[in-house]
């Protein structure tokens, strides 16, 4: 699926080098998860949290863990309808897959090809949540979540000044250089962070605390 700032072209590397990195049963969190190209990449044998503040979104990814198929078809009309719809799992997807360059309605995607961007949405989510059918899902700002001791954080925050930022990467310690390839760092940077509310949150193991 097209994501705006998703890791597709870099994930694989990217994930073998955080597996090279993970110990035996080390816990994997992703706080700013989006379109998943990492984490479905990342070894599963350990507890994997995927959480994002945008609630369409992770609604798409509980939903299709459970078995919705996204549709492969979608007409300008409805994107142009569910722009202004209330936030749902198809919202999410047709949201990000189906617009120009992955970006949150960012204009119905098409070109001059026939292109069925919906269609090409629908194969890799699809193809993607196989891997992914012990991940949990939370919707939550990254300050919002305590994460387990001692797991490994993969952060990949939008950068200042583009389309859906919201966090406040001020707060942030991290080991990135800056440069858009997210940062990892490990759970000592979250000792102040508290759950204060996860509106969605599915998979396996719940990953709240209170
Ligand atoms: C660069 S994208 C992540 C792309 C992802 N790594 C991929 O490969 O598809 C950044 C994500 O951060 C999310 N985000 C923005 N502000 C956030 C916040 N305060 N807390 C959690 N997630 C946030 C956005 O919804 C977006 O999905």
């Amino acid at each position: 699926m097209q994501y705006f700032g998703g890791k597709a072209k870099i994930c694989k590397s990217l994930a073998a080098y955080i597996n090279s990195l993970l110990k035996p049963d080390q816990p994997y969190w992703e706080p700013f998860c989006g379109g998943c190209w990492v984490i479905s990449n990342i070894d599963p044998v350990r507890l994997r949290i995927a959480s994002d503040a945008h609630l369409d979104l992770v609604q798409m990814w509980c939903q299709i863990l459970r078995g919705w198929i996204p549709p492969s078809q979608v007409s300008e009309e409805y994107y142009l309808q569910l722009k202004s719809s209330t936030p749902s799992a198809v919202r999410g997807f047709v949201g990000f897959g189906c617009s120009n360059s992955g970006k949150w309605f960012g204009g119905y995607a098409r070109d001059g090809n026939g292109r069925n961007y919906a269609g090409n949405a629908h194969n890799s989510t699809l193809k993607k949540i196989i891997k992914m059918q012990d991940v949990s899902f939370s919707c939550c700002d990254y300050r919002e979540y305590e994460p387990p001791e001692g797991c490994l954080i993969y952060c990949d925050p939008p950068y200042r000044g583009r389309p859906n930022i919201r966090p406040n990467t001020s707060t942030m310690t991290n080991s990135g250089t800056g440069s858009g390839e997210g940062a990892l760092i490990t759970r000592s940077w979250s000792r102040s962070m508290r759950l204060r509310r996860t509106s969605t949150a599915c998979g396996k193991s719940q990953p709240r605390r209170t």
